[in-house]
């Protein structure tokens, strides 16, 4: 199994139901492909995990690079791993646009699975840099 992480920046123009839309057809594609994963957008920005055959998860990536909805593609880390970190999802997504309580609710997630991650052996190093990219992000922006 291959994993692939990246960031990037959405165009103003591509809002909420845009990336829903995005992300119908999206799942589909990802099914037929084999590829799970979990897109995340918060203050403009996305970070998507990608995980599967390493070629598909690459032509894919190739082709979202090029996708004209965001910018400043930057990639953040790949792998090889064993197993997946989202089994079951041909692509999670999570926007934050819920209330307060959600984010705080979503930072002690990742928190006590931070503290959780030197003890256990459940999470692949490889998703590491998923979820410190994640971890950071929420951190430093501090919706009170
Ligand atoms: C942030 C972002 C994430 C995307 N993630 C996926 C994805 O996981 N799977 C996918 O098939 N397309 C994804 N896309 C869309 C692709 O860039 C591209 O439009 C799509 O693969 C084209 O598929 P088609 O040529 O088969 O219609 C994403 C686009 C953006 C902007």
């Amino acid at each position: 199994m291959f994993c692939l992480i990246y960031r990037s920046v959405a165009t103003s123009s591509f809002g909420q139901q845009d990336i829903r839309l995005m992300l119908e057809k999206a799942r589909v594609k990802n099914q037929k492909l084999g590829i799970t994963g979990c897109l995340l957008f918060y203050e403009g920005e996305f970070i998507q995990y990608l995980e599967g055959n390493q070629i598909k998860v690459l032509e894919l990536y190739d082709e979202i690079k090029k996708d004209k909805r965001h910018t400043d593609i930057e990639m953040i880390s790949y792998a090889q791993r064993e197993g997946r970190e989202f089994e079951k999802w041909e692509m999670a997504y999570e926007d934050f646009f819920g209330d307060n309580d959600q984010i705080t609710y979503l930072r002690l997630l990742i928190s006590s699975y931070f503290e959780d991650v030197e003890e256990t052996s459940s999470t692949h190093p490889a998703s590491l840099p998923f979820w410190r990219t994640v971890h950071k992000l929420l951190n430093a922006k501090t919706k009170v």
